[in-house]
Formats: structure tokens, C-alpha cells, sequence
């Protein structure tokens, strides 16, 4: 009943990973950033200042979970939000029972995020930190923009990228960072099949080591 933890940057692959390694373990799987998505949709929709904690702090306190289909939930303009609201303390507070509660049911999950490793799941028997080059991330996410048909220019891409892991790491509560027994894998000159069979090969070792 392993709990995998992998956190990283925004378009580092950790969402990617985490989910082939879902599949992989026989695992259920959350997406964290995927809830304070949701919380940054219904600031959106609220017409509430994301830097007022308090405010954003009762929405995400009362999620209401039918906001992760929003269709917006992958946008930037979302991400940008979520990193902004994800800074507050009563925001955090709000998301981290949910998200413990995951952690905890009994045959084991991932879950992939910003403090998994370090704060909702430092119990977690694999840790994860999954990073890429900031050219090569917002490259990435580039491409998955197009994709998804929303017209953006990479350079853009790029400086929202830099100012979310700016923001990200700097935050006082929970700043992203690995935890102190995580395996770090950069997967910046990986194709994502490559990443995924370095990631499992990883964990693969770390429960082997845990089971002793
Ligand atoms: O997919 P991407 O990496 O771009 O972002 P995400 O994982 O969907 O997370 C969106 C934002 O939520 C991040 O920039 C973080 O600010 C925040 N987040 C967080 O603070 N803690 C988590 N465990 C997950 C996400």
C-alpha cells in the first residue's frame, strides 16, 4: 500500500509520471494543482480578488469539485490565478485535509503537486522531484497550449513560467521544494517514455528499500 509522491515545476512531466505510474502500480491518482485550479476558476467566477486570502480561502474551503471539468481549468490565465491564490495560508488549509485524506486510503495512491512530499504526505514511501530546464518546460507547455487550440507566443509561455516558479518557491507556507529523501529526476533530455521508465525504475528501487 505505497503512497508515491511527485512534485515539481509546472510542465516538468511530474502530472505525466505520476499518472503512467497510477497505471503502472495499480494506484489511484490526484492531481493537486488540479484542486487549486478549481479554487482560482471559482475566484474567477466570483469576481474575487485573488489576493484576498480570506475570501479565497472560504471558496476553496466549500470546493465544489464539478469546477474541475471547467473547460478554462487548463488555461494560463487559470494557472497564473492558482499560483497566486495557492499562496494562502487558508487556502492551503483548506485543500490539505482532501488531499490527506487521499493519501491515506488503504491500498496506497499518487499524488502529484507542489508540497506533496514535503507537507501533505511527508510519510510518503517514494518521493519524486521532477524537473526540466525552464526553456524546455515552457516549450512544452507551449506545444500543449497549441494543442488545446489557445493562441499563445512561447516567450509568454516562458515568463509565466519563470514568474509562477518564482512565486512558487518563494511562498512562505509550503514553498515547492524536494523534499530532503527525494530522488530528483530531470527529465529536460528525456522523451516523456524515457522519463516515465526512469521514474518507475526509480520507485521501483525506493519500495524495495522501504520493504526492507
Ligand atoms: O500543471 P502545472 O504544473 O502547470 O500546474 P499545476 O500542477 O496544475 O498547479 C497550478 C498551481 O497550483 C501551481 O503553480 C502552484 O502554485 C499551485 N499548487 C500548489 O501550490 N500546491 C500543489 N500541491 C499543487 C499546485
Amino acid at each position: 500500500m505505497p503512497v508515491i509522491a511527485v512534485d515539481g515545476p509546472a510542465a516538468s512531466g511530474k502530472g505525466t509520471i505520476a499518472r503512467a505510474m497510477a497505471g503502472h502500480y495499480g494506484l489511484p491518482h490526484l492531481d493537486t494543482g488540479a484542486l487549486y485550479r478549481a479554487v482560482a476558476v471559482a475566484v474567477r467566477r466570483n469576481h474575487i480578488d485573488p489576493g484576498d486570502g480570506e475570501a479565497a480561502g472560504r471558496l476553496a474551503h466549500a470546493l465544489d469539485l464539478s469546477l474541475l471539468e471547467d473547460p478554462s481549468l487548463r488555461s494560463d490565465a487559470v494557472a497564473a490565478i492558482a499560483s497566486q491564490v495557492s499562496a494562502h495560508p487558508p487556502v492551503r488549509a483548506a485543500l490539505l485535509a482532501f488531499q490527506q485524506r487521499f493519501a491515506a486510503q488503504e491500498g496506497g495512491a499518487v499524488l502529484d503537486g507542489r508540497d506533496i512530499g514535503t507537507v501533505v504526505a511527508p510519510q510518503a514511501e517514494a518521493k519524486l522531484f521532477v524537473t526540466a530546464r525552464p526553456e524546455v518546460r515552457a516549450h512544452r507547455r507551449y506545444l500543449e497550449l497549441l494543442a488545446s487550440g489557445q493562441p499563445v507566443h512561447e516567450s509568454d509561455v516562458l515568463a509565466d513560467i519563470l514568474a509562477r516558479d518564482q512565486r512558487d518557491t518563494s511562498r512562505v507556507l509550503s514553498p515547492l521544494q524536494p523534499a530532503h529523501d527525494a530522488v530528483l529526476l530531470d527529465t529536460s533530455d528525456f522523451d516523456i517514455g524515457a522519463a516515465i521508465r526512469r521514474a518507475i525504475e526509480m520507485v521501483d528501487s525506493r519500495l524495495k528499500e522501504a520493504r526492507r
